[in-house]
């Protein structure tokens, strides 16, 4: 069945809709970007209008629709120690200088498919080793959060991966594997993935972080969600803990509750 065009008001049903649900802001000039996201969800409905799937997707006929539609409208582009200054700062100021023999608990917060989840348990096991210690990823998004505890990546996804670390805790696959590897489980086991909507209150049983990583996701909010998200996550975060952002984000008139060390990484008093 061919597909009418995405019309300005039903662009705006979806446009409300995650905004309402998960904050993200999306342009009048994502027009294109949603309705040819959304197609595929049509084509497997048999509809040809925007408008009709959005009435399945509000639908209690189909309660995994929502759900699908949230899981397509997010961007979840990621990689391993993306940014990989952060992960020197993480390891050289944070990790290096620990001495406590508290659990040290480190947030994901929107931790897409797991590079950056995994990533941060590497640099940990490194630096850890047998102390406690874990990692805590989330993800509004069902789709990537089942990547993640899978744990399994395409060996193109390695761009900024140390060797060493690949050799000691990555297992390369073999034979139907081929070309694929699966982060082990001595690293697995440590790291832990929930669903967690940023936008909505926080499941109280969290507990406290040392640092978090709330990198490439401001981006998509307002100010006003911007701000509600980092109070929010404030609440989580141990006094003298680290908040990390991504270089292209910045706090500034977000919230005077923490201290800038450089730009993108944070202090809380
Ligand atoms: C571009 S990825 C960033 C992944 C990783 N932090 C990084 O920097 O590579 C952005 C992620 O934010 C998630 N996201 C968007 N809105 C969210 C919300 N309200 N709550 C939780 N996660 C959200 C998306 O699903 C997506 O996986």
């Amino acid at each position: 069945m061919s597909i009418s065009p995405i019309t300005t008001k039903e662009f705006e049903c979806f446009q409300h809709l995650i905004y309402d649900h998960a904050g993200i802001s999306l342009s009048a000039e994502k027009k294109v970007m949603v309705a040819s996201r959304l197609a595929k969800r049509l084509d497997h409905h048999g509809l040809s209008r925007y408008g009709d799937y959005f009435q399945i997707v509000l639908s209690q006929e189909y309660p995994d629709e929502f759900q699908m539609m949230v899981d397509i409208l997010t961007t979840n582009e990621t990689y391993f120690f993306r940014e990989p200054q952060h992960f020197e700062f993480f390891h050289d100021e944070i990790l290096r200088h620990w001495r406590d023999d508290d659990n040290f608990r480190v947030w994901s917060a929107a931790s897409s498919s797991g590079e950056e989840a995994y990533s941060l348990a590497m640099v940990m096991a490194e630096s850890l080793g047998m102390r406690s210690w874990e990692v805590f990823g989330s993800d509004v998004s069902v789709r990537v959060l089942n990547s993640a505890r899978a744990g399994v990546y395409s060996m193109d996804r390695l761009q900024n991966m140390d060797n060493r670390y690949l050799e000691k805790y990555c297992l390369k696959g073999v034979r139907a594997q081929q070309g694929f590897f699966r982060v082990d489980a001595k690293i697995r086991s440590h790291v832990e993935f929930e669903q967690v909507n940023l936008k909505a209150p926080l499941p109280p049983h969290l507990g406290k972080f040392n640092v978090i990583f709330l990198r490439n996701v401001l981006i998509y909010f307002d100010q006003e969600t911007k701000q509600h998200v980092v109070e929010s996550l404030l609440r989580t975060l141990k006094s003298g803990g680290y908040f990390f952002v991504s270089h292209s984000e910045s706090l500034h008139l977000v919230t005077d509750k923490l201290q800038m060390v450089k730009p993108s990484i944070y202090r809380k008093p």
